[in-house]
This record gives C-alpha cells, sequence and structure tokens, in this order.
C-alpha cells in the first residue's frame, strides 16, 4: 500500500460516513475501510426497534448498498481485526499479520458492550445487545420466551423491554439506580419513562443490585438479588452500558481519557491520526470542553468532519449533540447536552400525562437542552435555543401557546 493511503479503523455507520465523504470531497487515492465485522457497515438503532419488532427488513440498516464500496473505490476489509498502530512507521497491523500503511489514519472503533461480573452470567440465555446478530438471536428468543428480565434501565433496557412486551413475553427490568435514563435525563423527565414503562405492564424494580444468575445445566432461569430476591426469567438481557474500545489508541501511546481525546477537528494527540464517533472524547467548542457522545447523531456527523480535517480543511465539529428513542407509542427527540447535576431547573411545555410535550433543562435561564415527546418538527428550532444559549423568558418557554420561533426570535 502506498503511503498516500488513507485509512480508516472501524467499518461501522461512523467509519463508512467518513469514507463516503472523503470521496465527496474529491479525495481520489488508496482508501481502506478495515471492519471486525462480517457484515458490511450497518446502522444500530433498528436492532433494538424496528428490526428486532420485525418491521423492517435486513437490507434497511445498512449504510450503503453493497455495490457502493467498488463503485467508489473503497477497498472495503471486513472480518479483518487491526491490532495495532506503528504511528512512528505510520503504518497498522491486521490480525493476519499484515501490515498497511497509511498517510492519514481515522479510529472509528466504537465501543462494546459492558459485561456482567456476577455467578452464572456466562450461562445461555444471558444476551447483550450490539451487532445485527445479537438482534436476531433476541428477536428469535423473545419470539418463545414468556418471563424475559432485563438488567439495566438504560436505552437498550428500555427498548429491549418494549420489543419484549410487543412480544407478549412479561417483562421485569432491574436497575440498580432509582430511576431510568436518570444520569442523562435527571429525576424529573425519567420518571415519564418509568410511567411510560408500568403503563404498559412492565415490572420496574430500582435500587436493586444483581447478586447472580440462577440456572440449570448451563441455562439461565433468573436473576437473584442481594436482598435474595429471585425473577424467574428464560431470556435475560443485560445492557448495563459500554466501554469506548480504546485499545488500539492507548497501545499507541495516544492521548485517551474516557474515550480518545481529540481537537475539535477530530485530530488525535499524533497529527496523522484522527478518531470520531462513540470513540472520540472531541473538544467541543460549543460547551467548550471535551465531550464523548454515544447515539447515532453523533456518528453520522462527527466522521465527515474529521474526514475534511484529514483532507486539510478548516473545520470544526460543533453540532448540538441529539438523540432519540422510539418505544411503545413514544418517539421522542433530545438536542443538547446537561451533565448529571448540570442544571437547576426543568420547564415543562404541554401535556406531560399524555406524554406530549417538549422538556427544557435550564441553568441560570439559559436553555442547556431539550427534549420533544410525541411532538414533531420542533427539534430544529429546540437546537438552535440551544446553539444560541440566551437566557429566556420562562413563562413563555412554558407557554404551549407562544411559537417557539418567536421565543427563537425574541
Ligand atoms: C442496539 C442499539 C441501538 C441504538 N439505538 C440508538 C438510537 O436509537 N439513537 C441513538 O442516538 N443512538 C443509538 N445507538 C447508539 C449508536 O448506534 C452508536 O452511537 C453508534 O453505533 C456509534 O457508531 P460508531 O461507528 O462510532 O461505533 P460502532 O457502531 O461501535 O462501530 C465500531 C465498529 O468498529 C469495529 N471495531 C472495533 N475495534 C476494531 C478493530 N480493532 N479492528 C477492526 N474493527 C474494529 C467494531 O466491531 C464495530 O463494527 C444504539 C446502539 C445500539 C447498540
Ligand atoms: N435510543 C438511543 O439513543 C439508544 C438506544 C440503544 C442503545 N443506545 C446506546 O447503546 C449503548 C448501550 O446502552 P445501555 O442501555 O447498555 O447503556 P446506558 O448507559 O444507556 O444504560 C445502562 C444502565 O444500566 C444501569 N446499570 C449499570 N450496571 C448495572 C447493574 N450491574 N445492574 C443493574 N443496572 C445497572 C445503569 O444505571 C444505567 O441505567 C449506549 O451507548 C447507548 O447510548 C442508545
Amino acid at each position: 500500500m502506498k503511503e498516500s493511503a488513507y485509512v480508516i479503523a472501524g467499518a461501522s455507520l461512523a467509519g463508512a460516513k467518513a469514507a463516503e465523504t472523503l470521496r465527496q470531497e474529491g479525495f481520489d487515492g488508496p482508501l481502506v475501510l478495515i471492519g471486525d465485522e462480517t457484515e458490511r457497515p450497518y446502522e444500530r438503532p433498528p436492532l433494538s426497534k424496528d428490526y428486532l419488532l420485525g418491521k423492517a427488513d435486513r437490507e434497511t440498516i445498512y449504510v450503503h448498498p453493497q455495490s457502493w464500496y467498488a463503485e467508489h473505490g473503497v477497498d472495503l476489509r471486513l472480518g479483518a481485526r487491526v491490532t495495532g498502530v506503528d504511528a512512528a512507521a505510520n503504518e497498522i497491523t491486521l490480525a493476519d499479520g499484515s501490515r498497511v500503511g497509511y498517510a492519514k489514519l481515522l479510529l472509528t472503533t466504537g465501543s462494546s458492550v459492558r459485561h456482567l461480573a456476577v455467578p452464572g452470567s456466562d450461562a445461555e440465555g444471558v444476551r447483550y445487545l450490539r451487532r445485527a446478530s445479537d438482534s436476531d438471536q433476541i428477536k428469535a428468543a423473545f419470539a418463545v420466551a414468556s418471563r424475559v428480565a432485563v438488567i439495566g434501565a438504560g436505552w437498550i433496557g428500555l427498548e429491549t423491554a418494549a420489543a419484549a412486551r410487543a412480544a407478549g413475553a412479561d417483562v421485569t427490568i432491574l436497575e440498580r439506580g432509582e430511576l431510568p435514563l436518570l444520569r442523562l435525563l435527571g429525576t424529573e423527565a425519567a420518571q415519564v419513562f418509568a410511567h411510560l414503562h408500568r403503563d404498559h405492564g412492565v415490572d420496574l424494580r430500582f435500587g436493586v443490585q444483581v447478586a447472580e444468575i440462577t440456572g440449570a445445566g448451563g441455562q439461565a432461569s433468573g436473576v437473584r438479588l442481594a436482598d435474595g430476591t429471585h425473577i424467574a426469567a428464560d431470556t435475560i438481557i443485560v445492557g448495563i452500558g459500554i466501554t469506548p474500545n480504546t485499545q488500539l489508541a492507548d497501545a499507541a501511546g495516544l492521548q485517551v481519557s474516557n474515550g480518545i481525546i481529540t481537537s475539535a477537528q477530530l485530530r488525535t494527540s499524533d497529527p496523522d491520526i484522527y478518531a470520531a464517533g462513540d470513540v472520540a472524547n472531541a473538544f467541543h467548542p460549543l460547551l467548550g470542553k471535551h465531550i464523548r457522545v454515544e447515539h447515532w447523531y453523533n456518528a453520522l456527523h462527527q466522521p465527515p468532519a474529521a474526514a475534511r480535517a484529514m483532507l486539510g480543511h478548516d473545520v470544526a465539529y460543533d453540532r448540538v449533540p441529539y438523540f432519540y428513542t422510539d418505544q411503545y407509542d413514544l418517539g421522542m427527540e433530545y438536542a443538547g447536552y446537561v451533565e448529571p447535576g448540570g442544571y437547576d431547573q426543568v420547564v415543562f411545555r404541554g401535556d406531560v400525562g399524555r406524554r406530549e410535550f417538549i422538556a427544557f433543562w435550564l441553568s441560570g435561564g439559559r436553555v442547556l437542552a431539550g427534549m420533544n415527546v410525541n411532538i414533531w418538527d420542533v427539534n430544529d428550532t429546540i437546537k438552535a435555543i440551544v446553539h444560541r444559549g440566551r437566557t429566556l423568558d420562562i413563562t413563555r418557554l412554558a407557554n404551549p401557546d407562544v411559537p417557539l420561533d418567536e421565543l427563537l426570535a425574541a
């Protein structure tokens, strides 16, 4: 491989979007996209929603058609693991021992599920959800399950609980915190999700400690809590968070702290190496600090910025963070960024009981984030309000009769 090659390690949404942008921007040198999965790059959100629910086909999850890679001269290497980065020699090593030289390297290695470390947790019937094949297996398990236990009331836990209910199973959620999504949403809005799941017949248990996965003959039969309670289950879903895949960056001596540290240009501490997506802890100019975002929108938009920076363009990634969810009949979008405890007020606008509202998180009267629940075509305005960052009249913000555009213009 010539030294002019641009190499991308990690072939999922972030890697594929970076490759697309490099070609769009006119880069016509060798471009290598390497991934250790055997599937071509795909998007993960459907794996816990429409694909898991059987409402979307496999073909809908892919970032590009199979033919796109050859048509755009992207050397897509699947089932190939990058095992090392020699930053001094500008070379990466693959698991088969081969080496690939690079002019610029982008790390889009994403994240991996955190594993439950209690006795019995390797039993059959204990499942994690990260890859398309995991979703296939969970779908098959839900089709025959009568009792599902879900460990963790984060995104994976809540979305799979909704899918398990749709499949007709009894569902118990076991969360060590006091509410679902608490770190992200805070008490006021997290309660909405607790009510949502209770209203759909889910047994929610908070403040619990999982002590053991029970079972016989290697097959899981339930979850034992530290207080001795036993929850019988034939399928157990574990969604207790992820860790960023920083091993390559660590070994290469790059600066790593809760992900790979990058500038707003997505450049790491090595001038020829960039990082984007779940794995990057990037400086955000709007927020004035480094943040690592584990969401689809970030994996969609940050890599194009990295690709442009790799080509020498003057860019800085400063989009307002965004995520969304679909659970039962609730659709939600959230724009902004609030650290746990980083707000002093939540303002609701609309009908929280009917789950048709917008919530705003404020600090000192300034809107840090907004979440629209079952209300549509407002998120761009919410993003603009967050981006502008001025103090707003709270009474008008809470009043659904005052158009959001007016608040933005004020
Ligand atoms: C089931 C599920 C549902 C989700 N739903 C939503 C949602 O509704 N909304 C939302 O905002 N976000 C959602 N997310 C989060 C979103 O999917 C992630 O933020 C996004 O996938 C991050 O993309 P990425 O390309 O940075 O990393 P990843 O998707 O983790 O991809 C990294 C890729 O790199 C590969 N890799 C890692 N190390 C190596 C190596 N050494 N060599 C070669 N390849 C390597 C990995 O196997 C993987 O294929 C969901 C995630 C999951 C798992
Ligand atoms: N709609 C979305 O945005 C969406 C959907 C699915 C997945 N994802 C992403 O996928 C990744 C994984 O999601 P996740 O739900 O696993 O992580 P998460 O961080 O969203 O939630 C993990 C939850 O597990 C709880 N927990 C941790 N250890 C526990 C234990 N031992 N016992 C009981 N509870 C425990 C935590 O308190 C937390 O509530 C995240 O990056 C997430 O952003 C996002």
